[in-house]
Order: C-alpha cells, then sequence, then structure tokens
C-alpha cells in the first residue's frame, strides 16, 4: 500500500485529483469508482477548477457510484445523485448518461441491486475507485458485520453512521435507516483504489483499517489485501500509522 501524508485537507485534495486527473488522461474512457461525504468535496472542486482551465476533459469518462439511501429521490437535496450533481457533474462536461448512482427510489431491494450489479459488469468494472473511510469503517455503506457482503446490496444503516450523517439533514429522523450500497467485492475488483482521510477524528480507525487484523468487523481493513491501494491522508488522520 502507498501511504502519502498531507500537510492539511487541501493538499490532501489536490493530491487526490492529480491521482483521478493522471487516470483520466491516461485512459479518458475509464471508469471511475465515485465517493460522496464531506472527504472527497475539495477534489472535486479541484477537479472542476482543472476542467475549467482545459486541463481535463471528462467527456468519454463514465462513473459508477458507491451508494444511495434507500427511499431518496435524485432531486432529494441529501441524495447521494444530487450530492454528485451539485459537487461535481454539473460543473464539468461529462455526459450525464454515463454517470451511474443507485436507485434509491427502487423500493424492491432485489431488483436494485440485480440491476447495479449488471451495470457495473456492463461497464467493465472500475478502473479507480474513490473511497472515503468511515467513523467505523465502513466502505460505501459496506457496514461492520459478521462477513464481508460481495455485491451490491441493502444494507441497514449502523447507529453510528445515522448518528454521523445526521448532520446533513434537518433532524436525526429524517436519516434513511437503509441504503443500497457496491458491495467489497466490487470494489475489491477495481483495478486501483485511492481512499483520502482527514482530521484527527479519523486517526483510530485508520490505524485500525490499515494495520490492524483484516476483518468484516472494520470493512475497510479488507484494503490491505488489494494489490493498488494509494491512502492519502492530512497529518491528523494519519498521525497513529507510521509513514
Ligand atoms: C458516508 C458514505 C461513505 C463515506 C463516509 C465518510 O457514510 N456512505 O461513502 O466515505 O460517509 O464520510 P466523510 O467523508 O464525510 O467522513
Amino acid at each position: 500500500m502507498n501511504i502519502i501524508k498531507a500537510e492539511d485537507y487541501n493538499k490532501m485534495s489536490r493530491m487526490a485529483a492529480n491521482f483521478i486527473a493522471a487516470q483520466v488522461t491516461l485512459k479518458p474512457d475509464c471508469v471511475l469508482g465515485l465517493a460522496t461525504g464531506s472527504s472527497p468535496v475539495g477534489t472535486y472542486q479541484e477537479l472542476i477548477r482543472r476542467y475549467e482551465s482545459g486541463e481535463l476533459d471528462f467527456s468519454r469518462v463514465t462513473s459508477i457510484n458507491l451508494d444511495e439511501y434507500k427511499g431518496l429521490s435524485p432531486e432529494n437535496d441529501q441524495s447521494y445523485r444530487y450530492f454528485m450533481n451539485t459537487n461535481l457533474f454539473d460543473h464539468i462536461n461529462i455526459d450525464k448518461a454515463r454517470t451511474h448512482v443507485p436507485n434509491g427510489l427502487e423500493e424492491n431491494a432485489e431488483k436494485a441491486c440485480a440491476d447495479y450489479n449488471a451495470l457495473i459488469e456492463q461497464c467493465g468494472g472500475i478502473d479507480l475507485q474513490l473511497l472515503g473511510l468511515g467513523n467505523n469503517g465502513h466502505i460505501g455503506f459496506n457496514e461492520p458485520d459478521a462477513s464481508f457482503a460481495k455485491k451490491t446490496h441493502c444494507v441497514d444503516l449502523a447507529a453510528s453512521t445515522i448518528e454521523a450523517n445526521a448532520r446533513f439533514f434537518q433532524s436525526m429522523d429524517e436519516v434513511p435507516r437503509q441504503a443500497y450500497t457496491m458491495g467489497i467485492q466490487s470494489i475489491m475488483q477495481a483495478k486501483k483504489i485511492l481512499v483520502i482521510v482527514s482530521g484527527a477524528g479519523k486517526a483510530n480507525i485508520v490505524r485500525d483499517a490499515f494495520t490492524g487484523p483484516v476483518t468484516p468487523q472494520v470493512p475497510a481493513s479488507i484494503l490491505q489485501m488489494h494489490p493498488d491501494v494509494t491512502l492519502i491522508g492530512d497529518k491528523d488522520a494519519l498521525s497513529l500509522l507510521q509513514v
């Protein structure tokens, strides 16, 4: 695993954007696996800046997002589709028809998941997967569990995740209790993985995930088994790692 320590969130974001920009430049028709949360916002801003300055062209890129809240429509400002549109897609020349997020409005979980698995296959897999890290070690919405879930599935969100994500909603009651998420197998099949982490609050889980035992109780720990992972973190998030 390649570990890069950045001075702060902005530098982390610039380094992560370099990484994604290199992927898009080397393979203009690449498939990017994208993530939501506060960690990638700066990275997306930096990618937008590079698109605006003519350095980057997303016209042939396909994107596949990790997850979506079950029950939220794309127009709901807390849905991950809305997040991706407003934080990235609306500001670059990606073809929206080639941007994919699980369908939160599909009530039939089996269908929603089967459709998403078929889509990932149809796209030929993911060239570069961007990941944030949940406070409990989740990636996408793969929560701590007794085993690693392989493919797209419907999850009951952990109480700590509902609590952590409540900051984006008016009240705790509004936070969805379930989500559709890409599974660990689909994430692990990505050719390259880029994890970004920032803030002292992530230091413990970063240490556990990247130097502790590989266990489904810390879903991100499986990344230790992937042949091409880069972790970019600010110094606070990496403070408990020997880099
Ligand atoms: C959510 C998302 C994850 C994300 C995590 C961490 O639960 N489903 O994909 O990585 O939050 O979010 P943040 O980057 O805001 O810490």
